[in-house]
């Protein structure tokens, strides 16, 4: 039997209002909707399956939320243990919750994400165990999948596709992806200018573990990177939402921030939607529901 969730095949949808906002022909790549609620599965399958394959007993990574949410399914899926670091109080704590749902180990480390990585690399070394951060390569492998998949579905090569970066594996998995598919798409990474602190907490991460490959790919011109305010970051989170019904968690939103920033005159572009909203609900603004009676004129007063 194949081993799989079910990852992959996530809708492309259009996005009317950000189209005409931005003056692109703008497309919602809908990663959110993979089984875990991010574009981690995508990589996370062959990860796990190949860690499962060569006879490990644990896999491990550090994480912001979503790596360790994807690693713990595909382990339990596998019959592996999962293991994984989060920095102390700084991850939401659905993704947490995903974790131990599946049977993970979720440890706490008394540091940063850039902390937890470390130990992390140290902790594959032992006997029985793999590292499945997107520093191992078959994660970049899986995610790069996500390139053909989009071409597919436009029936065309996009312009551009823009998306998140935090450690800049899935940047890294993408421009792989257009390298190998031998296309002219060039990318537009949106990052936190806050990196350590940002409220787009999936990518609070100081120290990006796949800079060199990011600079590199600045310096051919296949890649821009563009550092975002926290204003940025919330209106563009809050115009997907409202504009466009999509319920994504902050950090989602960097690609359409990026994009505000640095426009691109009718382009064909694919912005990737990389986790779900649901995973940092927290994030959403409480604005007091009202509680009133149970008569029309009291909700027409509480919603005039
Ligand atoms: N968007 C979401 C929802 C993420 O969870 C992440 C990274 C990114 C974007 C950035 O992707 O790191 O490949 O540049 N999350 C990692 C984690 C760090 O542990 O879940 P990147």
């Amino acid at each position: 039997m194949t081993f799989t969730l079910g990852e992959g095949n996530t809708p492309l949808v259009e996005a009317p209002r950000l189209s005409a906002e931005l003056g692109v022909r703008l497309h919602l790549k809908l990663e959110l909707l993979n089984p875990t609620g991010s574009f981690k599965d995508r990589g996370m399958v062959v990860a796990v399956g190949r860690a499962a394959e060569r006879g490990v007993h644990t896999v491990v990574c550090a994480s912001t939320g979503n790596t360790a949410a994807s690693a713990a399914a595909y382990a339990a899926r596998a019959g592996l243990r999962a293991v994984v670091l989060t920095p102390k109080g700084a991850t939401a704590g659905a993704k947490r919750s995903q974790v131990r749902a599946v049977g993970g180990r979720v440890v706490e480390i008394d540091g940063t994400f850039d902390d937890a990585l470390r130990c992390c690399r140290e902790l594959a070394e032992q006997d029985g165990f793999a590292l499945v951060n997107s520093l191992n390569p078959d994660r970049i492998e899986g995610q790069a999948t996500l390139v053909p998949e989009v071409v597919a579905q436009l029936g065309a090569v996009p312009d551009v596709i823009a998306l998140p970066y935090g450690g800049g594996g899935n940047s890294s998995a993408i421009a792989a992806g257009i390298e190998r598919a031998g296309l002219a798409t060039t990318l537009l990474a949106g990052e936190a200018a806050e990196r350590p602190t940002t409220f787009a907490s999936a990518i609070r991460i100081g120290d990006p573990a796949h800079a060199a490959n990011i600079a590199r790919l600045r310096e051919t011109e296949r890649l821009e990177v563009v550092t975002l305010s926290e204003d940025e970051l919330r209106s563009s989170w809050r115009s997907l939402a409202h504009g466009e019904g999509i319920f994504c968690e902050p950090a989602s939103a960097a690609g359409i921030a990026a994009l505000r920033r640095s426009p691109r005159d009718d382009a064909l572009v694919v912005c990737v939607i990389t986790g779900h909203g649901l995973k940092d609900a927290d994030a959403v603004p409480d604005d007091e529901t009202p509680a009133v009676a149970p008569t029309v004129a009291a909700i027409l007063e509480a919603i005039a």
